[in-house]
């Protein structure tokens, strides 16, 4: 088995794939088209990160490609659609910068709430400034958050840590840890929280869902912080709220355009407002979480290689099987039509083969079947269950 590790990926990954005797090659940056192709050949596992462009045309230059590791969140580099058709599983590590994320948001609350900002900026232009005015203690204030998923659940409990008092909106029915309150509307929360922040996901449905209406909501004096979409906030409306001494601070790590390139010039109306801080996007972006990214994303390679557990993953049905010793799997990924399941287990019916264990899963246009059995059978099964017109891809596990 042989893995191409492109862009950097954290060395925990070459590590974690070579003690599971997978063959590893890294390589610092991204490859164009044809470069990806050739390097493709007779490589069975691709791990990039979001620069590596995986098309359909790649895709279908690379018969020997089961599956493909994004050691970053996001996946839309990678043609997932071409790749279910082809059978390439994806994989990516959707949880493994939150924590970063949480961290940060938790900095820069505090940041804000004492005006470190402008301490900082008039010590360093030579002024000291002792005053106490408009500075004030996380402990009592507040936290609104808004989105009270992987991110928003955590920050809840960071918050309650510092003994703030947390509320929350999120427009799924979610579990309230701790001693945090749910709250009936987005305007409920915004109505009553000393520090808003958003937590959202990226659905369509969430551009500019952040405007005049909700900012003016906020409490005189509130803070607000985005590290989630940039598309969600109305950043004009934000920076005339600053202005106007109506919002005491806010702290952006995202926006509706970045730049693409390092050392990009960037603009946006909150550039130079007081109290208001801006990251280049940076909310996950800490070493802890690139080795768990690293770590994280090699593990589900390994394991999907191994034992064909598609546990997460971003494009197929998702199992998990414990294998009898003793036995042999077949992993069998197929077109989801009715009879699927019991034309193959005909095919082992008729080749006298035992099935040990079984379990199938559907997801849209694929099923995918993980099927355990005696080690002796013929190889003719194998033939038999490959030629099936409903398959798309047959591998046989140890
Ligand atoms: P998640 O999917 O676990 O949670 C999102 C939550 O928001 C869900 O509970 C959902 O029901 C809720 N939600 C969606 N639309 C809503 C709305 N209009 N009003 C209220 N609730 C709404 O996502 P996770 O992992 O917590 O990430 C949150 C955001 O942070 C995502 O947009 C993600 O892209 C972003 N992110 C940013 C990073 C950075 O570097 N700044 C790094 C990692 C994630």
């Amino acid at each position: 088995m042989r893995a191409l590790l492109l862009e950097n990926v954290h060395p925990e990954a070459a590590t974690a794939l070579r003690a599971a005797d997978v063959e590893v090659t890294e390589a610092k940056g991204a490859l164009d088209d044809s470069d990806l192709a050739q390097a493709l050949q007779g490589v069975e596992l691709l791990g990039i990160r979001s620069r590596t462009q995986v098309t359909s045309d790649i895709l279908k230059q690379s018969p020997d490609l089961l599956a493909i590791g994004a050691f970053c969140i996001g996946t839309n580099q990678i043609d997932t659609e071409a790749a279910s058709e082809l059978g390439v599983a994806v994989f990516n590590a959707p949880f493994s910068n939150t924590r970063s994320v949480v961290e940060l948001a938790i900095a820069e609350m505090i940041a804000l709430t004492r005006r470190l900002t402008e301490k900082n900026e008039s010590l360093h232009a030579g002024t000291w400034d002792k005053s106490a005015a408009g500075a004030h203690e996380m402990r009592g204030r507040r936290l609104g958050i808004v989105g009270y998923g992987n991110i928003g659940s955590q920050l809840s409990v960071l918050a309650e840590g510092l003994g703030m008092s947390v509320v929350f909106y999120d427009t799924a029915e979610k579990l309230a840890l701790g001693n945090a309150r749910s709250c009936e509307s987005l305007d409920e929360l915004l109505e009553i929280a000393d520090i808003v922040t958003l937590h959202v996901d990226g659905r369509a449905g969430n551009a500019g869902m952040f405007g005049e209406a909700q900012l003016a909501r906020m409490r005189p004096g509130a803070v607000f912080l985005n590290l989630s979409r940039g598309f969600v906030v109305d950043h004009q409306g934000l920076a005339a709220h600053i202005t106007s001494g109506h919002l005491a601070g806010a702290a952006i790590d995202v926006f509706p355009q970045e730049p693409s390139r390092q050392g990009d010039a960037f603009q946006s109306d909150l550039r130079g407002l007081p109290n208001v801080i801006l990251t280049p996007h940076i909310g996950g972006s800490t070493e802890e979480a690139q080795q768990d990214i690293g770590r994280f994303v090699a593990a589900k390679l390994r394991d999907f290689v191994g034992t064909g557990s598609t546990t997460l993953s971003v494009n197929l049905p998702q199992i998990a099987l414990d294998q009898q010793p003793g036995t042999h799997r077949l992993a069998h990924l197929h077109t989801n039509t009715p009879g699927v399941l019991a034309a193959v287990n005909g095919v082992l019916a008729d080749h006298q083969v035992n099935v040990e264990g079984q379990v199938l899963a559907t997801r849209g246009q694929l099923g995918y079947l993980l099927t355990d059995i005696a080690c002796d059978y013929a190889a003719d099964v194998v033939h038999a269950l490959a030629a099936m017109p409903q398959t798309i891809r047959l591998r046989v596990l140890s």
